[in-house]
């Protein structure tokens, strides 16, 4: 077998991001170090809780530790009036259960905590011992990594890639006309770490919305019958179910996107992302109805600045789904 992939996954989870650890458990190819947390689709206590969750249905506790990490953004709380423009944790009481993401993931709490370190010190003494050869899949707000990167800015000699689900350039956000969700949790998170010069990979709502998963994927993965399996196809049921309660009832008719596992699947397989544009990114970080949207340069010309993300536009459903679909249905 080839080098397996060392990884670290960041992740707010979420009906998506658990989908992305599940099959990042489940593929021998990838070597997961471990996992951070963050504050995003809930609030870290409970996106940590679930995290442990899918670790003890993939019955890895023993090999991937768990790491909570930030409870909030870095700047955007500080604001008056928040809310209006960044996000705040999004509490307990916020929750519905008619989501895409609900508070708890459907199994059983989980027995193992989160380790006594935080996710944020984890990461900056994982990268610092590394050879370099790890990547960093964040599928959640930027916050862990950004502040990792002002913390030591050792680190950004030592990242091998950072391969990003978030932003947007066609198609804009859920939460907010401009901004994709996990750029609009932490805009100056993702502007510190587009600014890092680390190579950097962008797996935008362009690109997943290219990936979509449906009632025919969850019928065909609950079939596999291991419990990952079965969580994975639960979970695609529920994200239409959100998605038609939030969208209205013709929104899942092609499927759904599951945004995060598609990073996971560009870790392998990087002709999974199509149309890839090298180009510059920023976030807007003006405040007004533009916050936390990232801008693209599609110009290439004289006044561009130098490119500083791979940016998918689209993506082969085709071979992701293959590939979501052998996973599960390795023999462990
Ligand atoms: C992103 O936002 C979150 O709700 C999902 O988990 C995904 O990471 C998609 O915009
Ligand atoms: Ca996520």
């Amino acid at each position: 077998m080839k080098m397996r992939k060392k990884i670290i996954m960041d992740v707010d989870t979420g009906s998506d991001d658990a989908i992305a650890l599940a099959l990042a458990m489940s593929d021998p190819q990838i070597d997961l170090l471990g996992i951070c947390t963050v504050n995003g689709n809930l609030e870290v206590a409970l996106t940590t809780d679930n995290t442990l969750r899918v670790v003890e249905c993939c019955q890895a506790q023993e090999r991937v530790k768990v790491y909570r990490g930030c409870e909030y953004p870095l700047v955007c709380t500080l604001q008056k009036g928040t809310g209006q423009y960044g996000i705040i944790p999004r509490r307990e009481s916020e929750v519905t259960e008619r989501g895409v993401h609900r508070k708890n993931l459907p199994l059983p709490a989980p027995v193992a905590k989160p380790q006594e370190e935080s996710a944020v010190c984890w990461m900056i003494r994982t990268l610092l011992e590394s050879e370099g050869d790890i990547t960093v899949v964040a599928v959640g707000p930027l916050t862990n990594l950004a502040a990792a990167m002002r913390a030591d800015g050792r680190i950004l000699a030592k990242i091998r890639e950072i391969i990003v689900m978030g932003g947007g350039h066609e198609r804009s956000g859920l939460c907010s006309a401009a901004a994709e969700f996990n750029v609009w949790c932490d805009p100056e998170a993702m502007e510190i770490v587009l600014q890092s010069g680390c190579p950097l990979t962008m797996v935008p709502l362009d690109a997943t919305y290219h990936a979509k998963m449906g009632q025919a994927e969850a019928k065909t993965i609950a079939a596999i019958g291991t419990p990952q399996a079965k969580l994975v196809s639960d979970l695609i049921g529920q994200r239409i179910e959100g998605y038609k309660n939030g969208y209205g009832a013709d929104s899942a008719t092609e499927g759904v996107p599951v945004h995060d596992a598609l990073a996971v699947c560009a870790v392998l397989y990087p002709q999974v992302l199509q149309n890839v544009k090298r180009c510059n990114m920023h976030v807007d970080l003006g405040k007004g109805y533009a916050y936390g949207r990232t801008v693209i340069d599609t110009r290439d010309c004289e006044h561009s600045e130098a490119a500083n993300v791979s940016f998918a536009m689209g993506a082969d459903r085709e071979l992701f789904v293959n590939w979501v679909m052998d996973t599960l249905g390795r023999k462990a």
